[in-house]
């Protein structure tokens, strides 16, 4: 027989750094109850899993005014022998990038932290569906890894960090004999190495022009200077190089804009005026399918590639199956609230979400729109919401 459901204030899904700040904040607001928080592994989401190995684009500042800004967070910094993720971090230059390996390794470290602690109630495994029902909430159903049945957590709040994957587009040019080379491989050099065959002439299409592509073709060039001398990259971007720039108090292009290593290599190296002689210019050829040659350039030029790579943002990973008494949901994510109103535009009751995959909405001095995705965007966003979600 099933066991009977358990009653929680909230289910978080999702314990990537985006799951982790919403446990940190509810758990600061101090609910008066079980938070039940999902997720197959409990290791800091997709930069512990994939991207230990890319230069962060944040300064270690921002990681470390991420790991200080609840109490909950800072009681298990203070309760963690050192050295520690945490003392490890505080000997960087603060004003740099770092590898993501240590924000990976922080946010592990405040998740073990946090699992120990009673209020939370930790369920290893996989959403699979959420109903609500107008009586009693959400009744959520999670398939834990240890057992092969289903259990039910019931909860007044479901609060979505399910994060997102690179954006896979059709092959521009049909029909072609080209290996696909996935975005998360060509992003950590170790597996990179052993990932394209050594020995014989390969020509790698890389297709965009923001921070995963200039990441991406860092490693490409990386690797053709050392373990694979007969590697060739075609790059595939649609707009000239875009960086942020340090305004007055605010940043223009904060999230569109390349920063850190990308942005010292793109500048110094990839520029229509530099790209000719510089060492990357040896291995990349710049194909230009801005104004809408893109459809004559990728005819042109991929047919003599080898293998693509597609830098070309990132999709939110499929949601659990969410009904309200049985009648299936399509949620829209509020940007600025963090709630989801359904179809009929009405507020879906408890539903929140966070997360690269539901990033909030910024507006900036000159009337741009991005979308804030970073640790410590996610952390000022959910400052901001966590208290209408509680009170709702
Ligand atoms: C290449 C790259 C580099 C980045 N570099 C930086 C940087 O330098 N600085 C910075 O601040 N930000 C950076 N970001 C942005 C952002 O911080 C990361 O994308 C971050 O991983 C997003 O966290 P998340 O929690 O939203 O999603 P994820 O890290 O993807 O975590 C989602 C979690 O949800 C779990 N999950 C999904 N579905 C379910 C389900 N149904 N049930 C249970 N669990 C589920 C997954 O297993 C996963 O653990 C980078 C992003 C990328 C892609
Ligand atoms: N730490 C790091 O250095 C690092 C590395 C990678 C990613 N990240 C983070 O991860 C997030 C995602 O970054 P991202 O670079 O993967 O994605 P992104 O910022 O969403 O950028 C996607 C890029 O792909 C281009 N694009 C989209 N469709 C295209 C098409 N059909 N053909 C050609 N180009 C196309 C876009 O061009 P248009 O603008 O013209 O649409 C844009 O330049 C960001 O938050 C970023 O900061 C960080």
């Amino acid at each position: 027989m099933a066991p009977p459901p358990v009653r929680c204030a909230a289910v978080v899904v999702g314990a990537g750094p985006a799951g982790l700040a919403v446990m940190g904040n509810l758990l600061e607001r101090q609910l008066g109850g079980q938070i039940a928080w999902v997720d197959p592994y409990f290791q800091a989401g997709r930069v512990n899993r994939r991207y230990r190995e890319v230069p962060s684009n944040t300064k270690v500042s921002l990681f470390q005014s991420y790991a200080q800004a609840v109490q909950p967070f800072r009681n298990v910094i203070n309760s963690t022998p050192t050295p520690n993720a945490f003392s490890t971090m505080t000997k960087l230059d603060q004003n740099k990038g770092c590898h993501l390996s240590y924000a990976a390794d922080m946010c592990r470290a405040l998740t073990d932290g946090l699992l120990k602690l009673d209020q939370v109630y930790k369920c290893q495994g996989i959403v699979t569906a959420a109903d609500l029902k107008n009586s009693s909430g959400w009744t959520v159903r999670i398939k834990t890894q240890n057992s092969l049945e289903e259990i039910e957590v019931v909860s007044p709040r479901l609060i979505l960090c399910t994060g997102s994957s690179p954006t896979l587009l059709q092959i521009p040019v049909p029909g072609l004999s080209i290996r696909r080379l996935d975005l998360d491989v060509v992003l950590k050099p170790s597996e990179l190495v052993t990932a394209l065959p050594k020995g014989c002439s390969l020509t790698v299409a890389v297709v965009g022009g923001s921070h995963s592509a200039i990441v991406a073709l860092m490693n490409l060039v990386d690797l053709a200077r050392t373990s694979h001398p007969q590697l060739r990259v075609k790059w595939f971007t649609r707009h000239p190089l875009r960086y942020a720039e340090y305004m007055d108090g605010w940043i223009l292009r904060d999230n569109t804009g390349l920063k850190g290593e990308a942005a010292d290599f793109a500048r110094e190296q990839l520029e229509d005026d530099r790209l000719p002689k510089s060492d990357a210019g040896r291995v990349i050829e710049k194909v230009d399918c801005s104004g809408g040659k893109d459809a004559a350039a990728y005819q042109a030029h991929l047919p003599s590639c080898t293998h693509i790579v597609q830098a070309v943002g990132f999709t939110r990973d499929p949601l659990p199956e969410l009904t309200r008494n049985g009648a299936p949901l399509t949620p829209e994510f509020d940007h600025e609230s963090g709630a989801f109103s359904d179809q009929n535009g009405q507020i879906i009751k408890g539903l929140y979400g966070a997360g690269i995959a539901f990033p909030e909405r910024v507006v900036d001095p000159y009337n741009n729109v991005e979308y804030a995705v970073g640790f410590f965007k996610f952390m000022k966003f959910l400052k901001r919401v966590c208290p209408a979600w509680i009170a709702a």
